[in-house]
């Protein structure tokens, strides 16, 4: 399948549905407590993301980022409050949403293709459907030539990229991204960033992106959430009007440079107040 036929897939399903496209998330008042002692991880957040939009989250170590994705993907139940994605509660992990993390959980044994395949394969499609599905996303992350390697004869960017590959290989409606390109050098991941957004643009799949760099956020994203120290809880919602496509002067640009400010006094506020609070032993 090409990119082509996978545009066709969405006007396919925008014909049908009158939503342009899925991946319309919806949190309303969650709070997650863990434990015997209900340790607050995520206090009572809500949030309307539209389908296709690409938002990004900042926030100290520990304050919940992880824990909200967690929600969303279904791999955690919060205590109060729900999740919808497409008016359909959240209430297991399903192939609407496509997870990557920073560190990529590939199966060694398994080709590159295989890697990419396994989720069709898994939800019934048959063998050439699944590989020529894999072919396709290898294409678009830059790496039909390494089709046939093994995990572990690839770089920790190609490994990333098989990665997000994979993770789309069940056309997610949501992509959920934690700390994708954490482990990245400086150069791989520009080329990684500038590389996902082409991706989203073809793909129109709403993506959630937690990321400590603030750059990275303001560079890739539509929305920029920045959430306080634990507890965590929304403390800001930046939208980001710079123009699509970006290249990668536009970190030059004045308006970059302000939305920059605005969240580094953000962080580094809620950072302090995290350490503070990491420092005197409130987690139960
Ligand atoms: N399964 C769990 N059981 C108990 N507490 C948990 C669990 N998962 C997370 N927590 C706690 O919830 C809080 C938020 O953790 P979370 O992993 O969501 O933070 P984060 O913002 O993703 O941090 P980082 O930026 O370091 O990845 C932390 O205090 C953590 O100890
Ligand atoms: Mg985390």
């Amino acid at each position: 399948m090409s990119v082509t036929n996978i545009q066709a897939i969405h006007k396919d399903e925008a014909r049908k549905k009158k939503w342009p496209i899925k991946g319309h998330i919806r949190i309303d008042k969650v709070r997650v407590e863990f434990g015997a002692v209900k340790h607050t991880a995520v206090e009572d957040t809500s949030l309307d993301i539209k389908a296709g939009e690409f938002v990004c989250i900042l926030g100290p170590s520990g304050c919940g980022k992880s824990t909200l994705m967690n929600c969303i993907a279904g791999f955690v139940k919060p205590s109060q409050g729900v999740v919808t994605i497409d008016d359909e509660p959240v209430t297991r992990p399903g192939p609407e949403c496509g997870m990557v993390f920073q560190q990529p959980s590939l199966f060694p044994w398994k080709t590159v293709k295989d890697n990419v395949g396994f989720g069709p394969l898994m939800s019934g499609q048959g063998k050439s459907t699944a590989d020529s599905t894999a072919r396709t996303l290898l294409a678009m992350v830059g790496l039909s030539a390494y089709e046939k390697r093994y995990p572990a004869t690839l770089s920790g960017g190609m490994k990333q990229r098989v990665g997000i590959a994979r993770a789309l290989a069940n056309y997610p409606s949501v992509l959920l991204m934690d700390e994708p390109f954490g482990a990245l050098d400086a150069q791989t991941r520009s080329m990684m960033q500038s590389s996902l957004l082409k991706i989203w643009k073809e793909f129109k799949t709403t993506v959630i992106f937690v990321t400590h760099d603030i750059d990275e956020a303001i560079f890739l994203a539509d929305r920029v959430l920045v959430m306080s120290a634990s507890p965590g809880r929304i403390i800001a919602d930046i939208p980001i009007e710079l123009e699509r496509p970006r290249e990668a002067d536009v970190v030059t640009s004045d308006l970059f440079i302000e939305y920059k400010k605005q969240c580094f006094a953000l962080i580094q506020e809620e950072s302090m107040r995290a350490f503070t609070n990491q420092n005197i032993d409130k987690a139960g």
